[in-house]
Protein backbone atom coordinates (compact mmCIF):
# COMPACT_ATOMS: atom_id res chain seq x y z
CA UNK A 1 0.00 0.00 0.00
CA UNK A 2 1.53 3.28 -1.21
CA UNK A 3 1.95 6.01 2.08
CA UNK A 4 0.21 9.07 1.54
CA UNK A 5 1.45 12.94 2.15
CA UNK A 6 -0.70 12.66 5.02
CA UNK A 7 0.90 9.80 7.01
CA UNK A 8 4.15 11.48 6.27
CA UNK A 9 3.05 14.63 7.72
CA UNK A 10 1.66 12.68 10.76
CA UNK A 11 4.93 10.73 11.30
CA UNK A 12 6.65 14.04 10.83
CA UNK A 13 4.44 16.41 13.44
CA UNK A 14 3.75 18.75 10.79
CA UNK A 15 0.99 19.83 8.60
CA UNK A 16 0.29 18.27 4.56
CA UNK A 17 1.06 21.53 3.96
CA UNK A 18 4.22 21.76 5.23
CA UNK A 19 5.21 18.97 3.45
CA UNK A 20 3.89 19.98 0.25
CA UNK A 21 6.28 23.30 0.19
CA UNK A 22 8.77 20.74 1.12
CA UNK A 23 8.49 19.05 -1.90
CA UNK A 24 8.22 21.99 -3.94
CA UNK A 25 11.21 23.57 -2.78
CA UNK A 26 8.89 26.95 -1.23
CA UNK A 27 9.87 25.63 1.94
CA UNK A 28 12.08 29.04 2.64
CA UNK A 29 11.44 29.40 6.21
CA UNK A 30 10.65 26.00 7.30
CA UNK A 31 13.55 24.77 10.00
CA UNK A 32 16.44 22.48 8.46
CA UNK A 33 15.83 19.83 10.93
CA UNK A 34 12.07 19.99 9.92
CA UNK A 35 12.89 19.54 5.87
CA UNK A 36 15.72 16.90 7.12
CA UNK A 37 13.22 14.56 9.05
CA UNK A 38 10.70 14.91 6.23
CA UNK A 39 12.66 14.16 3.91
CA UNK A 40 14.25 11.30 5.58
CA UNK A 41 10.38 9.72 6.02
CA UNK A 42 9.93 10.19 2.32
CA UNK A 43 12.75 7.92 1.70
CA UNK A 44 12.65 5.21 4.20
CA UNK A 45 8.83 4.84 2.88
CA UNK A 46 9.90 5.31 -0.59
CA UNK A 47 7.00 8.18 -0.63
CA UNK A 48 6.53 9.56 -4.44
CA UNK A 49 4.78 12.76 -4.83
CA UNK A 50 1.77 11.87 -7.00
CA UNK A 51 2.46 15.29 -8.73
CA UNK A 52 -0.48 14.85 -11.42
CA UNK A 53 -2.94 13.86 -8.77
CA UNK A 54 -2.41 17.47 -7.35
CA UNK A 55 -2.27 19.18 -10.25
CA UNK A 56 -5.67 18.06 -10.52
CA UNK A 57 -6.88 19.63 -7.60
CA UNK A 58 -4.48 22.98 -7.53
CA UNK A 59 -4.60 23.11 -11.48
CA UNK A 60 -1.00 23.81 -11.33
CA UNK A 61 1.84 21.72 -12.05
CA UNK A 62 4.89 24.42 -11.55
CA UNK A 63 5.84 23.39 -14.64
CA UNK A 64 6.81 25.55 -17.81
CA UNK A 65 7.21 24.67 -21.26
CA UNK A 66 10.16 26.25 -23.04
CA UNK A 67 9.95 25.96 -27.04
CA UNK A 68 13.02 26.60 -28.66
CA UNK A 69 13.68 26.35 -32.57
CA UNK A 70 16.83 25.44 -32.88
CA UNK A 71 19.11 23.70 -29.64
CA UNK A 72 22.38 23.38 -32.34
CA UNK A 73 22.77 27.24 -32.18
CA UNK A 74 24.35 28.09 -28.68
CA UNK A 75 22.01 31.45 -28.51
CA UNK A 76 19.12 29.04 -27.55
CA UNK A 77 20.79 27.01 -24.82
CA UNK A 78 22.23 30.68 -23.62
CA UNK A 79 18.38 31.69 -23.51
CA UNK A 80 17.48 28.55 -22.00
CA UNK A 81 20.07 29.03 -18.93
CA UNK A 82 18.11 31.72 -17.81
CA UNK A 83 15.05 30.53 -18.27
CA UNK A 84 15.82 27.45 -16.24
CA UNK A 85 17.68 29.30 -13.42
CA UNK A 86 15.06 30.92 -12.94
CA UNK A 87 11.66 28.46 -12.94
CA UNK A 88 14.27 25.98 -10.78
CA UNK A 89 14.41 29.31 -8.07
CA UNK A 90 10.79 29.50 -8.26
CA UNK A 91 9.92 25.89 -7.58
CA UNK A 92 8.84 25.21 -11.40
CA UNK A 93 10.16 22.66 -13.58
CA UNK A 94 11.32 23.20 -17.04
CA UNK A 95 9.91 20.79 -20.08
CA UNK A 96 11.97 21.36 -23.06
CA UNK A 97 11.07 21.64 -26.53
CA UNK A 98 13.77 21.78 -29.86
CA UNK A 99 11.26 22.39 -33.27
CA UNK A 100 14.42 22.22 -35.30
CA UNK A 101 12.86 25.17 -37.29
CA UNK A 102 9.94 23.23 -38.14
CA UNK A 103 6.18 24.86 -37.64
CA UNK A 104 4.64 21.43 -37.38
CA UNK A 105 6.64 20.47 -34.69
CA UNK A 106 6.10 23.38 -32.70
CA UNK A 107 2.27 22.55 -33.09
CA UNK A 108 2.78 19.27 -31.58
CA UNK A 109 4.66 20.11 -29.22
CA UNK A 110 2.54 23.06 -28.02
CA UNK A 111 -0.47 20.22 -27.84
CA UNK A 112 2.27 18.24 -25.99
CA UNK A 113 2.54 20.60 -23.43
CA UNK A 114 -1.11 21.53 -23.07
CA UNK A 115 -1.59 17.77 -22.40
CA UNK A 116 1.09 17.91 -20.14
CA UNK A 117 -1.28 20.82 -17.99
CA UNK A 118 2.03 23.45 -18.09
CA UNK A 119 1.17 26.17 -16.22
CA UNK A 120 2.66 28.48 -19.09
CA UNK A 121 4.75 28.84 -22.38
CA UNK A 122 7.86 31.07 -23.82
CA UNK A 123 8.28 30.39 -27.32
CA UNK A 124 10.47 31.15 -29.34
CA UNK A 125 8.81 30.82 -33.52
CA UNK A 126 10.64 29.23 -35.92
CA UNK A 127 12.75 31.41 -38.21
CA UNK A 128 10.35 30.68 -41.09
CA UNK A 129 7.26 30.96 -39.89
CA UNK A 130 5.32 33.65 -41.65
CA UNK A 131 1.85 33.08 -40.32
CA UNK A 132 0.83 33.48 -37.03
CA UNK A 133 0.49 30.69 -34.73
CA UNK A 134 -2.96 28.04 -35.55
CA UNK A 135 -3.72 27.66 -32.24
CA UNK A 136 -4.33 23.75 -31.87
CA UNK A 137 -6.13 23.60 -28.69
CA UNK A 138 -7.23 26.68 -27.94
CA UNK A 139 -4.67 27.71 -26.15
CA UNK A 140 -5.90 29.14 -22.88
CA UNK A 141 -2.72 29.32 -20.84
CA UNK A 142 0.02 32.09 -20.50
CA UNK A 143 2.56 32.59 -23.50
CA UNK A 144 5.77 34.38 -23.22
CA UNK A 145 7.07 35.46 -26.92
CA UNK A 146 10.95 34.97 -27.52
CA UNK A 147 12.59 36.98 -29.73
CA UNK A 148 10.41 36.60 -32.66
CA UNK A 149 7.41 38.20 -32.47
CA UNK A 150 4.17 36.25 -34.28
CA UNK A 151 0.52 35.98 -33.35
CA UNK A 152 -0.34 34.07 -30.37
CA UNK A 153 -3.71 33.47 -28.49
CA UNK A 154 -2.72 33.83 -24.83
CA UNK A 155 0.01 36.04 -25.95
CA UNK A 156 0.78 37.74 -22.15
CA UNK A 157 4.16 39.58 -23.04
CA UNK A 158 7.13 39.89 -25.94
CA UNK A 159 10.94 39.87 -24.98
CA UNK A 160 13.27 41.05 -28.05
CA UNK A 161 16.91 42.78 -27.91
CA UNK A 162 16.82 45.68 -30.31
CA UNK A 163 17.78 44.38 -33.32
CA UNK A 164 17.61 47.13 -34.90
CA UNK A 165 19.23 49.92 -33.57
CA UNK A 166 21.92 46.92 -32.64
CA UNK A 167 22.42 46.10 -36.58
CA UNK A 168 22.86 49.90 -37.33
CA UNK A 169 25.52 50.08 -34.95
CA UNK A 170 27.34 46.93 -35.93
CA UNK A 171 27.64 48.42 -39.98
CA UNK A 172 27.99 52.14 -38.68
CA UNK A 173 31.12 50.24 -36.87
CA UNK A 174 32.24 48.61 -40.24
CA UNK A 175 32.12 52.37 -41.91
CA UNK A 176 33.73 54.12 -39.15
CA UNK A 177 36.34 51.32 -39.28
CA UNK A 178 36.96 52.61 -42.62
CA UNK A 179 35.07 49.73 -44.72
CA UNK A 180 33.44 50.87 -47.57
CA UNK A 181 31.25 48.13 -49.67
CA UNK A 182 28.84 46.32 -46.89
CA UNK A 183 26.94 42.91 -47.36
CA UNK A 184 24.57 41.82 -45.17
CA UNK A 185 24.25 37.94 -45.04
CA UNK A 186 21.12 37.35 -43.23
CA UNK A 187 18.76 34.79 -41.85
CA UNK A 188 15.07 34.21 -43.64
CA UNK A 189 14.02 37.49 -44.07
CA UNK A 190 10.27 36.56 -42.55
CA UNK A 191 10.98 36.96 -39.02
CA UNK A 192 10.98 40.53 -37.20
CA UNK A 193 14.44 39.73 -35.89
CA UNK A 194 15.45 39.57 -39.62
CA UNK A 195 13.66 42.04 -40.77
CA UNK A 196 14.51 44.73 -38.24
CA UNK A 197 18.46 43.96 -38.80
CA UNK A 198 17.94 44.96 -42.08
CA UNK A 199 16.44 47.89 -41.73
CA UNK A 200 19.28 48.72 -39.44
CA UNK A 201 21.73 47.54 -41.90
CA UNK A 202 20.10 50.09 -44.57
CA UNK A 203 20.00 52.81 -42.12
CA UNK A 204 23.73 52.85 -42.02
CA UNK A 205 24.36 52.91 -45.58
CA UNK A 206 22.07 55.60 -46.05
CA UNK A 207 23.97 57.29 -43.65
CA UNK A 208 27.65 56.33 -44.86
CA UNK A 209 26.08 56.50 -48.96
CA UNK A 210 26.96 53.30 -49.87
CA UNK A 211 24.44 53.45 -52.69
CA UNK A 212 24.03 49.55 -53.72
CA UNK A 213 21.99 47.48 -50.93
CA UNK A 214 23.89 44.28 -51.10
CA UNK A 215 21.74 41.45 -49.51
CA UNK A 216 22.22 37.42 -49.61
CA UNK A 217 19.14 35.86 -47.49
CA UNK A 218 19.27 32.10 -45.99
CA UNK A 219 19.61 30.55 -42.40
CA UNK A 220 20.98 31.08 -39.27
CA UNK A 221 23.62 28.65 -40.01
CA UNK A 222 26.81 28.07 -40.33
CA UNK A 223 26.67 26.57 -43.58
CA UNK A 224 25.16 29.37 -44.85
CA UNK A 225 27.19 32.05 -44.18
CA UNK A 226 30.29 29.80 -46.23
CA UNK A 227 27.88 29.52 -48.86
CA UNK A 228 27.39 33.19 -49.14
CA UNK A 229 30.53 33.87 -49.35
CA UNK A 230 31.37 31.50 -52.37
CA UNK A 231 28.04 33.58 -54.44
CA UNK A 232 29.40 36.54 -53.89
CA UNK A 233 33.11 35.33 -55.03
CA UNK A 234 31.42 33.45 -57.80
CA UNK A 235 29.33 36.69 -59.16
CA UNK A 236 32.49 38.89 -58.67
CA UNK A 237 30.60 40.80 -56.11
CA UNK A 238 32.99 43.95 -54.80
CA UNK A 239 32.75 44.41 -50.93
CA UNK A 240 35.31 44.68 -48.21
CA UNK A 241 32.80 44.34 -45.02
CA UNK A 242 29.84 41.68 -43.87
CA UNK A 243 27.53 42.16 -41.70
CA UNK A 244 26.04 38.98 -40.45
CA UNK A 245 22.61 38.37 -39.14
CA UNK A 246 24.08 36.12 -36.59
CA UNK A 247 27.35 34.87 -35.37
CA UNK A 248 26.64 31.15 -36.79
CA UNK A 249 26.83 32.64 -39.60
CA UNK A 250 29.91 34.66 -39.24
CA UNK A 251 31.74 31.38 -38.88
CA UNK A 252 30.71 30.02 -42.17
CA UNK A 253 31.96 33.60 -43.31
CA UNK A 254 35.03 33.65 -41.76
CA UNK A 255 36.03 30.00 -42.79
CA UNK A 256 34.78 30.59 -46.37
CA UNK A 257 37.04 33.87 -47.04
CA UNK A 258 39.88 32.15 -45.69
CA UNK A 259 39.66 29.36 -48.18
CA UNK A 260 39.17 31.93 -50.96
CA UNK A 261 42.60 33.88 -49.53
CA UNK A 262 40.82 36.97 -47.80
CA UNK A 263 42.31 37.91 -44.45
CA UNK A 264 40.20 39.09 -41.98
CA UNK A 265 40.27 41.46 -40.94
CA UNK A 266 42.69 43.04 -43.51
CA UNK A 267 41.08 42.43 -46.20
CA UNK A 268 37.06 42.09 -45.28
CA UNK A 269 35.69 43.52 -41.99
CA UNK A 270 33.39 41.16 -40.59
CA UNK A 271 30.67 41.43 -37.76
CA UNK A 272 28.37 38.83 -36.22
CA UNK A 273 25.02 39.15 -34.09
CA UNK A 274 24.43 37.57 -30.53
CA UNK A 275 27.97 37.24 -29.31
CA UNK A 276 27.16 33.30 -28.14
CA UNK A 277 30.43 31.91 -26.55
CA UNK A 278 31.99 30.70 -29.54
CA UNK A 279 32.11 34.72 -30.42
CA UNK A 280 35.17 34.68 -28.18
CA UNK A 281 37.13 31.63 -29.82
CA UNK A 282 37.12 32.18 -33.37
CA UNK A 283 40.33 33.39 -34.76
CA UNK A 284 39.93 36.11 -35.34
CA UNK A 285 37.62 36.46 -32.44
CA UNK A 286 34.64 37.97 -33.57
CA UNK A 287 33.14 41.51 -33.70
CA UNK A 288 29.54 40.98 -32.69
CA UNK A 289 26.63 42.54 -31.86
CA UNK A 290 25.78 41.01 -28.26
CA UNK A 291 22.44 40.11 -26.88
CA UNK A 292 21.92 39.64 -23.57
CA UNK A 293 21.01 36.13 -23.92
CA UNK A 294 21.14 34.73 -20.58
CA UNK A 295 19.08 38.16 -19.33
CA UNK A 296 16.47 37.72 -21.90
CA UNK A 297 15.69 34.05 -20.92
CA UNK A 298 15.60 34.75 -16.93
CA UNK A 299 13.49 37.79 -17.34
CA UNK A 300 11.08 35.62 -19.67
CA UNK A 301 10.70 32.98 -16.60
CA UNK A 302 10.38 35.70 -14.29
CA UNK A 303 7.64 37.39 -16.62
CA UNK A 304 6.18 34.20 -16.72
CA UNK A 305 6.01 33.25 -13.49
CA UNK A 306 4.50 36.63 -12.73
CA UNK A 307 1.61 36.07 -14.45
CA UNK A 308 0.98 32.47 -13.71
CA UNK A 309 0.69 33.85 -10.20
CA UNK A 310 -1.80 36.39 -11.14
CA UNK A 311 0.06 39.47 -11.55
CA UNK A 312 -0.08 40.90 -15.34
CA UNK A 313 3.24 41.87 -16.87
CA UNK A 314 4.87 45.75 -16.30
CA UNK A 315 6.05 46.34 -19.22
CA UNK A 316 4.37 43.76 -22.03
CA UNK A 317 6.89 44.26 -24.09
CA UNK A 318 10.20 44.50 -23.10
CA UNK A 319 13.30 45.36 -25.80
CA UNK A 320 16.56 44.91 -24.14
CA UNK A 321 19.61 46.82 -25.17
CA UNK A 322 22.33 45.33 -27.76
CA UNK A 323 25.69 46.11 -27.06
CA UNK A 324 28.82 46.63 -29.95
CA UNK A 325 31.53 44.15 -28.89
CA UNK A 326 34.39 44.82 -30.83
CA UNK A 327 37.12 42.06 -31.17
CA UNK A 328 39.57 40.75 -33.98
CA UNK A 329 37.27 40.45 -37.24
CA UNK A 330 37.47 44.29 -38.00
CA UNK A 331 40.61 46.57 -37.54
CA UNK A 332 40.38 50.17 -38.27
CA UNK A 333 42.09 51.08 -41.43
O1 LIG B 1 21.04 33.10 -33.80
C1 LIG B 1 19.68 32.90 -34.00
C2 LIG B 1 19.00 34.20 -34.23
O2 LIG B 1 17.66 33.95 -34.19
C3 LIG B 1 19.38 35.14 -33.11
O3 LIG B 1 20.01 36.28 -33.63
C4 LIG B 1 18.10 35.45 -32.44
O4 LIG B 1 17.81 36.83 -32.40
C5 LIG B 1 17.05 34.70 -33.20
O5 LIG B 1 16.18 35.56 -33.86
Amino acid sequence: MKITIKEIAKMAGVSTTTVSMIINNKAGNISQGTKDRVLNLMKEHNYVPNVMARSLVTKKTHTIGLVIPDITNPFFPEIARGVEDKANQEGYNVIYCNTDDRTIKEERYIEMLLEKMVDGIIFTASSKRIEGFKNPMNVKIPVILMDREIEFAGIKAKITGNNRLGAYEGVKHLFEYGYKRIVFISGPLVNKPSLDRFEGYKKALKEFQQQSILVLEGDYKIDWGYEAVKKLIARGEAFDGIFCGNDLIAVGVIKSLKEEGLRVPEDVGVVGFDDIYMARLLDPELTTVRQPNYEMGHRAAEMLIDVISGKEPDPKDMVFDTELIIRKSTKER
